[in-house]
């Protein structure tokens, strides 16, 4: 037998088990899209953004971003800019880009496609690792959030957006604590001050569970690309023990992570010090640095000696 949706006749997809409710299809859409849009109201994500930044790697959380924003920015008059990144990783990229176009297309949103490669970053060069002294996927998240800031003031956006999960959020801060850079756990809020050259960063799926942005694009038919980075393995593998610790943990006490991120967002961040952001000026690029010369910089450096 079926099971019933919570709130109406239609039969169940989906099972909140930590409000103990169950959801068919378009209660499980409308769930999401109000949580979504819930974070956005709570953490004045949009205040005074006029033009928003969304970075799309056509992965399930992005995509599930791009179409919830696209509503909401509507909604709110607020312009939108489309980005990818095109990484250079062969077929996998390819697909990235190819989906991140067709849903900027299929949402009439302009975009702008960026490639490593005309910053001079070959992210499948084998001595890569041994002239940068970081593993690729290090370089690679660098080199992100460095084009995506650059676009962003390049094109007036005030803020970016990035389609972070629960999940993701939990992983990175267990995983700093553990290592005992708590300092940076202060990057990890649902929304990072804007500054001199640097746009606000918004992360509009900070309480949406990765299994729920999975649901989504498929219950909603939607393009994205399933393939994880197949450099994924060269990653630090304690980053991948404390991620499946945080998904078990979700799954057997159901809410528990939620509860850590809404924690996080609040209180544990309250209670560390305030963090002197004292940025100052790359001499080479003029984009924000802490020290003389930015990790960007630092990076094309390295590879070109
Ligand atoms: P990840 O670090 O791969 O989990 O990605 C986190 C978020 O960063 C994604 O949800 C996107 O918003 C953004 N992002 C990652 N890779 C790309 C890319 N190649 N192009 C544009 N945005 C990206
Ligand atoms: Fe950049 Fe995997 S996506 S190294
Ligand atoms: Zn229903
Ligand atoms: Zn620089």
């Amino acid at each position: 037998m079926k099971t019933r949706c919570s709130f109406c006749d239609d039969h169940a997809i989906y099972v909140l088990k930590s409000r103990k409710i169950r959801l068919c299809k378009k209660h499980f859409i409308d769930y999401v899209r109000t949580e979504v849009e819930n974070t956005i109201y709570r953490f004045e994500m949009l205040k005074n953004v006029k033009k928003l930044l969304i970075a799309v790697s056509g992965g399930k959380d992005s995509v599930t971003m791009l179409h919830i924003l696209h509503q909401v920015c509507k909604e709110l008059n607020i312009e939108m800019l489309g980005l990818v990144i095109d990484t250079g990783i062969g077929e996998f990229s390819r697909r990235q880009v190819d989906v991140a176009i067709t849903l900027f297309k299929m949402f009439k949103i302009d975009y702008r496609v960026e490639s490593f490669s005309s910053y001079g970053i070959d992210i499948l060069r084998p001595d890569l690792e041994r002239k940068v002294r970081r593993p690729p996927c290090s370089i690679c998240g660098i080199a992100k959030r460095y084009i995506m800031n650059k676009v962003a003031i390049e094109e007036n956006c005030q803020a970016i957006a990035t389609g972070h999960n629960m999940i993701d959020i939990a992983q990175y801060a267990i995983a700093n604590i553990l290592t005992g850079n708590v300092e940076y756990l202060r990057k990890l809020l649902p929304k990072t001050e804007e500054g001199p050259k640097m746009a606000r960063r918004i992360r509009p799926l900070y309480f949406i569970d990765e299994k729920e942005t999975k649901l989504y694009v498929e219950t909603l038919r939607l393009p994205y690309v399933s393939e994880t980075c197949p450099l994924a393995h060269k990653r630090d593998t304690m980053q991948d023990t404390v991620r499946m610790f945080v998904r078990e943990l979700e799954d057997k006490h159901p809410g528990s992570i939620r509860h850590f991120v809404e924690k996080l967002s609040n209180k544990i961040i309250n209670m560390l010090p305030m963090e002197e952001d004292r940025y100052s000026t790359c001499k080479i690029c003029g984009m924000p640095s802490k020290g003389e010369i930015c990790s960007f910089c630092k990076i094309r450096m390295a590879l070109r000696e």
